[in-house]
């Protein structure tokens, strides 16, 4: 991909369905998206419709023309007695690295984030005549092997990795569906 130098400019836009809808089109964002992420990622137009269209998650991108160049997703756990944001798909296209896309996009999702989750309680507590919620966790999980914990560090992040006195490990389990669903008739 050829990069135009106005990308440089180029505001982080907080991604909502209907500008999505009528700007981009949800196939061609699919499509771009599958090219930043590579090949192992796999994504229907109907799951990013329902992810723009959920309350808990956010998207938050840099274009380049139509193209997305640079994304990052938040998702809000409410888990008692932190809420607690999943952060997840950070990337910055190779060809756009190094140009302060990326830190713009965490930047404009830190922002969103506060904004509605964290002032607005997802309107849930401010309804309920609620105060606003006290603070809010963000957690990612991230390789050490691909060897950029700079750029989280750079953006205040803070690592629980081996070297911290009471280092953190994420555990994982995969839930499968072994047979196919049964059809009802
Ligand atoms: C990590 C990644 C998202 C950074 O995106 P980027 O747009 O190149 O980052 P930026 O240009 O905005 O960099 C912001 C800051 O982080 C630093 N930084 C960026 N990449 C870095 C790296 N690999 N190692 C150390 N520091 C890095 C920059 O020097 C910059 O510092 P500054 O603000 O002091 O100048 C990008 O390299 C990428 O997509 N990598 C592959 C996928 C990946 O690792 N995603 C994260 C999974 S958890």
């Amino acid at each position: 991909m050829s990069r135009n130098d106005n990308v440089l400019t180029q505001p982080a836009v907080v991604l909502d369905l209907d500008w999505v809808r009528e700007q981009i089109n949800l196939r061609d964002l699919v499509s771009t998206m599958q090219y930043l992420h590579g090949q192992n990622f796999t994504l229907l137009p109907a799951e990013l419709e329902m992810i723009l269209d959920d309350p808990k998650e956010i998207l938050v991108g840099v274009f380049d023309f139509n193209h997305v160049v640079s994304l990052a997703q938040a998702t809000l756990v409410m888990s008692p007695p932190t809420w607690h944001v999943l952060i997840n798909n950070v990337v910055t296209h190779g060809s756009y690295q190094r140009l302060g896309l990326g830190k713009r996009v965490l930047a404009a999702l830190e922002s969103e984030i506060k904004q509605r989750w964290l002032h607005d309680g997802l309107r849930l507590r401010r309804k309920s005549g609620l105060p606003p919620v006290p603070r809010i966790k963000m957690i990612l999980t991230n390789s050490l092997a691909r060897g950029n914990g700079g750029f989280y560090q750079a953006a205040g992040w803070i690592s629980r990795g081996p070297d911290d006195q009471k280092p953190t490990i994420a555990w994982y389990k995969n839930l499968e569906e072994l047979s196919p669903v049964p059809q009802s008739k």
